[in-house]
């Protein structure tokens, strides 16, 4: 289909006949698409690979905090709740929806106090230690082995966060000697047998301390780096590629990430492969009540993301001018106040609603854009705590619309991104009593084989946008479109109702190298498009 020339009128024409078989479900389309629109374009250049889409972008964290691990993920092996060896089933199952690469424990702030030796050997003869999140006691019930057994039934690889603030390069090293050492080769080897597993757990990852800026030890930059040299010097590797991950910033200060570097390059490098700048949005209004500018806000906040990737990636470059070193964005999303816990004990537990959806969607796209300075991406956190994909309280369970929007975006893991570029008018809002502006529209895309994957975030509250596509490099044979939206912006999903906000998927009748897609307000859309 040639575009040439484009009126606005033949443009919503195109766009309503974009679709076939639209249908009004529930939290569809409340509105008529073409009521009110802004128009878009996006050019995908088939020939501009980005990079591969790790899989390991689509990261997940679980720390030892509120109702994340103890109800979460374990309920214990004499529960009622139906459980494999104490981990909630039910979370097993729909995590193997995702096809999961990568999980990241014990924390946070709570790996930098964690002695992994207290959560081995037998459960009722395990301490009890001080819990750190809220004066909580630790019964160390979920330690290495129920951690490692529950990334092998989610089919994970797992990623150890290790103990700098209080703890030895002595201890760290001896975790990863009992993790990886193979059976009958050390004492410490001999010992996780006895504990159950002959099989070493060859834990790649492994990342040196948390927020060493923070939780993890208030050190400077450059006495961390040398806490990072001593932890990391002449590790015991037994035949894995060991994945060594620093404590980056807290969001984009880009002074610490200097200071780092600077002490990393005086010396001979340390082995280094991932640098973990933190980033929570924040909030604007509260989880589940805000305005129409609060809505804005939180989307151009966690549109800071983009920024911070290139911003760090420059920073890095000046030092490892090879880029040898990747990102590990290890924690992100929304950090919304206190009110919406479905279990006061969950500490930092939040409802997430279509807005927190459309969070996920964007991070997720600006990690696909930036595939090739990315090696690992970990939402915080993966249950009953923020930003969460699960909610659980006892025998109750939920899905949350991010696990909507991680499973919409499979299809992106382990794909070539390509790029896309996406013009659009920016949204104007107001906060602090000033004007701003938003992106109009946002997305990322990604091709294996035949199949193009695009998916793109509309942050427009009333207004559908009517994307120009124009495809270089190939066209489309037949096209599918999944549609995650809701009239209501706080639309949310509950243990009674637990389908309010899901996507619905629709075929699409478009064909060539140029169409118009049809983007709904405040949505998620991903595209399959067949390559003819
Ligand atoms: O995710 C909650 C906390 O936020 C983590 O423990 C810490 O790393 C961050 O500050």
């Amino acid at each position: 289909m040639p575009h040439d020339r484009f009126t606005r009128r033949r443009f919503l024409g195109r766009a309503s006949l974009a679709i076939a078989g639209l249908h009004a479900g529930r939290g569809l389309l409340a509105a008529p698409v073409s009521s009110r629109s802004h128009t878009a374009e996006i050019d995908i250049l088939l020939n501009e690979p980005i990079g591969t889409i790790a899989p390991e972008l689509y990261g997940h964290f679980a720390e030892h905090i509120g109702g994340v691990v103890y109800d979460g993920i374990w309920v214990g092996e004499e529960s009622s709740i139906p459980n494999i060896g104490g981990i909630r089933k039910e979370l097993v199952t729909w995590m193997k929806r995702l096809r999961p690469a990568v999980i990241r424990w014990p924390g946070g702030c709570f790996a930098d106090r964690y002695h992994w030796r207290d959560g081995i050997g037998p459960r009722d003869k395990r301490p009890r230690r001080y819990g750190r999140w809220n004066d909580v006691t630790e019964p160390n019930f979920f330690g290495t082995h129920e951690f490692i057994r529950f990334c092998r039934l989610v089919e994970a690889e797992p990623y150890l966060a290790a103990n700098v603030g209080t703890g030895t390069a002595e201890e760290y090293q001896a975790w990863v000697e009992y993790c990886n050492a193979p059976a009958g080769a050390t004492t410490i080897a001999d010992e996780r047998v006895a504990n159950g597993s002959p099989d070493p757990f060859r834990v790649r990852y492994w990342g040196v301390g948390n927020e060493s800026w923070g939780c993890g030890g208030n050190f400077t930059p450059e006495t961390y780096c040398a806490e990072f040299r001593k932890f990391t010097t002449w590790l015991p590797a037994y035949g894995v590629a060991l994945f060594l991950i620093a404590s980056g910033p807290s969001g984009n200060d880009k002074n610490w990430t200097a200071r780092f570097f600077q002490r990393w390059a005086d010396y001979t490098h340390a082995p280094l492969q991932g640098w973990s700048p933190h980033y929570y949005c924040g909030t604007a209004g509260e989880a589940l009540k805000f305005t129409t500018d609060q809505w804005y806000e939180l989307l151009k906040s966690a549109n800071g993301m983009e920024g911070l990737i290139t911003d760090q990636w420059d920073v890095m470059g000046k030092f490892d001018p090879k880029h040898e070193v990747r990102l590990v964005v290890d924690e992100w999303g929304a950090w919304h106040k206190a009110g919406t816990e479905i279990n006061k004990a969950h500490l930092f537990e939040q409802m997430s609603c279509l807005r927190d959806a459309l969070i996920a969607a964007l991070t997720l796209d600006t990690f696909n854009r930036h595939a090739e300075k990315m090696a690992m991406g970990n939402v915080a956190q993966l249950i009953n705590n923020l930003h969460s994909l699960f909610l659980a309280d006892g025998d109750k369970f939920v899905a949350t619309p991010n696990f909507y929007v991680f499973e919409m975006y499979k299809p992106h893991q382990g794909a070539k991104a390509v790029r896309a570029v996406v013009q659009s008018e920016k949204v104007g809002y107001s906060a602090g009593g000033e004007r701003h502006e938003v992106f109009g529209l946002a997305g990322s895309a990604s091709v294996r084989d035949k199949a193009l994957t695009l998916t793109l975030v509309n942050p427009h509250m009333e207004e559908a946008v009517a994307a120009k596509l124009r495809i270089k490099g190939g066209a489309v044979r037949s096209a599918r479109r999944v549609l995650l939206t809701h009239a209501k912006p706080d639309a949310h999903n509950t243990f009674d109702n637990p389908n309010e906000l899901v996507p619905r998927t629709d075929e699409a009748s478009v064909s060539g190298s140029a169409f118009v897609l049809d983007l709904p307000p405040k949505s998620v859309t991903r595209w399959d498009l067949v390559l003819g």
